[in-house]
């Protein structure tokens, strides 16, 4: 345990978890939900939840993987933790290896439109189609359901993540989040700036930051929640499997609320980008959810700027960042797992985790397109898993994680934890304890039983 491998510097393990936190969760979600739902009041909402829920969510996996110094499920054995308890750590794993296999296709999408923009490719005529929106919709629509096009894409990110995983911890994922975290923000301040300056930027501006209260209902209440869970890349072992590369002398109080709240600046980041940027060009009717967002919506408002390929690019280059840091996040669960219980080596259990996606990735690429008619639940496989992992799985294993450490973590555990054996003071102790036993099970699993009714 002592001579576990941890992370070289304080920057690093930041830069580390705030590159699985940011991801597809703040580009993607977020602004569609704040336009969706009030604006700024569900920005508050989201404020609100990410610090009374997410926080101390974070904080106990992060006692757990530190204290625990091993995988998802050797961290709950390693504290001791009796009758089963360490199957949390399973559903944790299972959680995180589901929606790997899907996230890995959507990091491939990223790539082909990196591609896509670097040659130009991307903005060419589409033959018959003179609207933009038509294009784009034709563009995203093409590929996405072409069986060989985004099999390749996705085999190429599984190559690029074996490739930084098999390196390590040290000099695979913290080297590369140090040198790409740097360079998202970057772009981010870039688009921040040129989208402020658009002609319509203070109606974008108006439009997302107005708050209009009469939106919120408990179901924006759920989905606010479910928002700062997916984004914090809480429930799925990846923060406890992230800590427990921790050195014994960081702070995790200050560490989750730093992390929380550069992923909170990322969204509003991208909340400030997009709603100028639909304004100016008029797409405020189009979708602004999901794929529609970044790959037609966006596309379409750099067409209609200058140095289109630039941005287009620059945009892309943010995407599969955000994507790929988190990818390697995900698949660290698993590998983390048969280093630490099976006592495989790094190459041999990287190998293990991201070969066998050459073909459940591929399944869920093909469910797309050729294999579209194969349906779970009323959904193709792709969207089942999506569902399966983060509206079930991803809510019940942090009902259970909090559950453990507000009630049954060994006595002045996580005290302890947060405290660095008592050499750091922990006023907060009482109220978190407050949450972690009683608010939030309780509201994480009005959730989850919201999804059913
Ligand atoms: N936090 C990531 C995001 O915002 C989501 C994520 C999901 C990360 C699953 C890892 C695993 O996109």
């Amino acid at each position: 345990m002592e001579n576990r491998l941890k992370f070289a510097s304080k920057v690093g393990l930041i830069a580390a978890t705030v590159g699985s936190a940011v991801g597809l969760g703040n580009v993607w979600r977020f602004p569609a939900e704040a336009q969706a739902n009030g604006g700024a009041a569900f920005l508050l909402l989201y404020v609100v939840c990410v610090f009374l829920l997410g926080v101390p969510v974070m904080l106990s996996e992060f006692a757990l993987g530190r204290g625990g110094c091993s995988d998802a499920i050797g961290s709950f054995k390693n504290l001791g933790a009796k009758r089963g308890w360490w199957a949390v750590g399973g559903l944790a794993i299972l959680a995180s290896y589901i929606i790997l296999c899907f996230y890995m296709v959507v990091a491939g999408w990223t790539f082909e439109y990196l591609w896509q923009s670097v040659t130009g490719v991307l903005y060419a005529p589409v033959e018959g189609l003179t609207d933009l929106n038509g294009q784009f919709t034709y563009r995203m629509k093409e590929f996405i359901s072409e069986s060989w096009n985004p099999l390749i894409n996705t085999y190429i990110m599984i190559g690029l993540n074996i490739v930084i995983l098999m390196v390590g911890v040290q000099k695979g994922i913290e080297r590369l989040s140090n040198i790409l975290m740097p360079v998202l923000f970057v772009i981010l301040v870039v688009f921040c700036c040129v989208a402020l300056t658009l002609p319509k930027a203070s109606e974008g501006l108006e439009f997302f930051l107005r708050p209009d209260f009469s939106k919120i209902n408990t179901k924006v209440a759920l989905n606010a929640i479910g928002q700062a869970f997916f984004s914090l890349s809480l429930g799925m072992g990846i923060l406890i499997t992230y800590s427990s590369y921790f050195p014994s002398d960081t702070r995790l109080g200050k560490t989750a609320v730093t992390v929380s709240l550069l992923d909170l600046l990322v969204a509003v980041m991208m909340g400030l980008i997009i709603f100028p940027a639909v304004m100016t060009f008029h797409l405020e009717g189009e979708g602004l959810r999901g794929a529609t967002l970044v790959f037609i919506t966006l596309p379409e408002v750099f067409a209609q700027m200058p140095l289109t390929q630039l941005w287009s690019v620059l945009f892309f280059l943010l995407l599969l960042v955000a994507a790929l840091t988190s990818c390697i996040s995900i698949a660290e669960v698993s590998i983390a797992f048969l280093q630490d219980r099976l006592h495989w080596s790094r190459v041999k259990a990287t190998l293990a985790v991201l070969l066998p996606l050459l073909v459940f990735s591929s399944v869920c690429s093909l469910s797309q397109g050729p294999l579209s008619h194969i349906t779970l639940c009323g959904m193709n496989i792709f969207d089942f898993l999506d569902n399966l992992a983060t509206n079930i799985f991803l809510p019940l294993g942090s009902i259970f994680m909090c559950i453990y450490m507000g009630w049954f973590a060994p006595r002045g555990f996580f005290r302890g934890e947060l405290s660095n054996g008592g050499s750091l003071s922990v006023p907060y102790f009482g109220v978190l304890r407050f949450i972690l036993r009683w608010v939030a099970p309780l509201l994480i699993g009005w959730i989850l039983l919201s999804n059913f009714l």
